[in-house]
């Protein structure tokens, strides 16, 4: 309830002195309740929440949930939470999808400005990666061709690749690539329906990201032969679980196709 002295407030001086209401006129109103289905989205805005949980069945058992925690601006954050236990493969991926600006062709996106900033905790040793997830098709909205991955953390996971060392390691394609203000090794293999393509950090994890994705793809488009002719159909950014148990954080994430 309202000290009754308020109401004798003028209104003027009720709106300036609330420094909260800036914030709360541009914070969206948006489902930030808990989902844990299959394949659950929600949408806010541009962007979209979706429960990617596409290799569940292959856990022995183990559950995801996902919520929007707010919605400022161009700005969403979001956490994650998951254990699994058993089964070789990834078991989900959850995300936050764009669904505005894309089925543009490579050759007319002139710049995807990003910033992700996350945090996570975690059981003593997990698999999983946290990615950006990109594909691109023939056709607008049409089959997958390529996925190209952009990761910022590596832990204990490995990216999908035609060769191998012989110490079992997947071997780069191309490494020392300086992209978007960090140092890139290249992956490239195959997942049995489009090819992969996966920048990992030279070393490290990256926690706070900043940067343009165009520059991964263009890297590709000028040194991988990927055509510009190829449709960007697909933007996401989540985390890849293998095994464990961890809660993810997104605090800040922003993605735009210009
Ligand atoms: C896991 O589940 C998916 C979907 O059911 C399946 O396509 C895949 O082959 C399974 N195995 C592994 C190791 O990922
Ligand atoms: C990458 O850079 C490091 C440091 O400059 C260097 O030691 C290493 O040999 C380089 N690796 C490749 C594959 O060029």
């Amino acid at each position: 309830m309202f000290p009754k002295l308020l109401l004798f407030a003028p209104l003027a001086s009720l709106v300036l002195a609330s420094p909260a209401l800036t914030d709360l006129e541009t914070r969206a109103s948006i489902d930030t309740s808990s989902h844990c289905g299959q394949w659950d989205t929600v949408t806010a805005s541009q962007y979209e929440l979706f429960l990617n949980l596409w290799g569940k069945a292959n856990a022995t058992s183990g559950s995801q949930c996902s919520s929007l925690v707010s919605l400022s601006g161009s700005t969403i954050s979001w956490k994650t939470t998951w254990t699994w236990t058993g089964g070789a493969g990834i078991k989900s991926y959850s995300n936050i999808q764009l669904n505005k600006g894309i089925n543009t062709q490579l050759s007319a996106i002139s710049s995807i400005p990003t910033v992700w900033q996350w945090s996570q905790s975690s059981s003593s040793s997990i698999v999983a990666d946290v990615a950006y997830d990109l594909f691109t098709s023939k056709t607008a909205g049409g089959k997958n061709t390529n996925e190209i991955m952009i990761w910022l953390a590596n832990f204990n996971a490995g990216p999908l690749s035609y060769t191998y060392g012989s110490n079992g390691k997947p071997t780069p394609v191309a490494s020392n690539l300086s992209l978007a203000g960090h140092t890139w090794s290249l992956y490239h293999g195959n997942n049995g329906a489009n090819e992969v393509w996966s920048f990992l950090p030279s070393s490290g994890t990256i926690t706070s990201f900043s940067g343009d994705l165009n520059t991964f793809l263009n890297y590709l488009t000028q040194h991988e032969g990927i055509s510009t002719s190829q449709y960007l159909v697909t933007a996401q950014a989540g985390t890849e679980p293998t095994s464990g148990s961890a809660t993810l954080t997104t605090s800040a994430y922003s993605l735009a196709i210009n």
